[in-house]
């Protein structure tokens, strides 16, 4: 039997990251978040001061690029050019970089490449935004994540508050949210899209433990039972 393949994607704060790893707890399966490795990318050509829109440049940058994932004690670490990059990657500044470097054809056929080939024989749960239309078109289990931009905002804005690095209104917070929205759903390859076979699940208005069940549930349903 293949091994089972789930797949994750929605828009940015949809909890899809959050769902992922809960989901790799239960089911003893590798965790893998695609959008960490655009952020590597974006945080590579920020440092080098070159503009994240710039495709030839951002271009240039990737045969000089490498990107690994590590895990320690269960939790993936990014790797950027033998640097941990895990806690660098995730400012506002490196969010809006990774949606710009996203939208080039020639960095996604690389993280794509990279992306199929640590999912090849492993059981895994992926995250992203074309990880059932693309990634993994065959994943056993596809899962479209989705919420208000309202609450994604208001979600990004408690975390942040928690972790003492919020910097934004909740207005600015939903703007920044609405712009990644419309790049990733616009962009010309491989745009955010639920895959015709993705069963959608809004979770505006339900805890992570309730959205974990739900998606549980789906997984048990076509056959696959927590312990694998
Ligand atoms: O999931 P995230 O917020 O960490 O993703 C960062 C950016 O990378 C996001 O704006 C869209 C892009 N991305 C993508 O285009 N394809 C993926 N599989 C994952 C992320």
């Amino acid at each position: 039997m293949k091994p089972l393949q789930i797949g994750i994607d929605g828009p940015s704060g949809a909890g899809k990251s959050t769902m992922a790893k809960i989901l790799s707890k239960r089911l003893g399966i590798m965790y893998l978040d695609t959008g960490a490795m655009y952020r590597a990318l974006a945080l590579k050509a920020i440092r080098a001061g070159i503009d994240t829109h710039d495709r030839e440049k951002v271009s240039s940058l990737l045969s000089d690029t490498d990107i690994s994932i590590e895990y320690e004690n269960g939790s993936q670490k990014v790797i950027l050019d033998g640097e941990d990059v895990s806690d660098k990657i995730r400012t506002d500044e490196v969010s809006m970089g990774a949606s710009a470097v996203s939208a080039i054809p020639e960095v996604r056929v690389k993280l794509v490449e990279l992306q199929q080939k640590i999912a090849s024989d492993n059981p895994v749960v992926m995250d992203g935004r074309d990880i059932g239309t693309h990634v993994l078109p065959d994943a056993q289990v596809k899962i479209f994540l989705t919420a208000s931009a309202k609450e994604r905002a208001l979600r990004r804005y408690r975390e942040q508050k928690k972790k003492g690095i919020l910097s934004k209104s909740l207005e600015e917070l939903e703007k920044e949210i609405e712009i990644r929205d419309y790049n990733d759903s616009n962009r010309a390859q491989s745009p955010l899209r639920q895959a015709d076979d993705a069963i959608l699940l809004d979770t505006s208005n339900l805890t992570i433990e309730e959205s974990a069940e739900k998606i549980l549930g789906i997984v048990r349903a076509k056959g696959f039972s927590d312990a694998l």
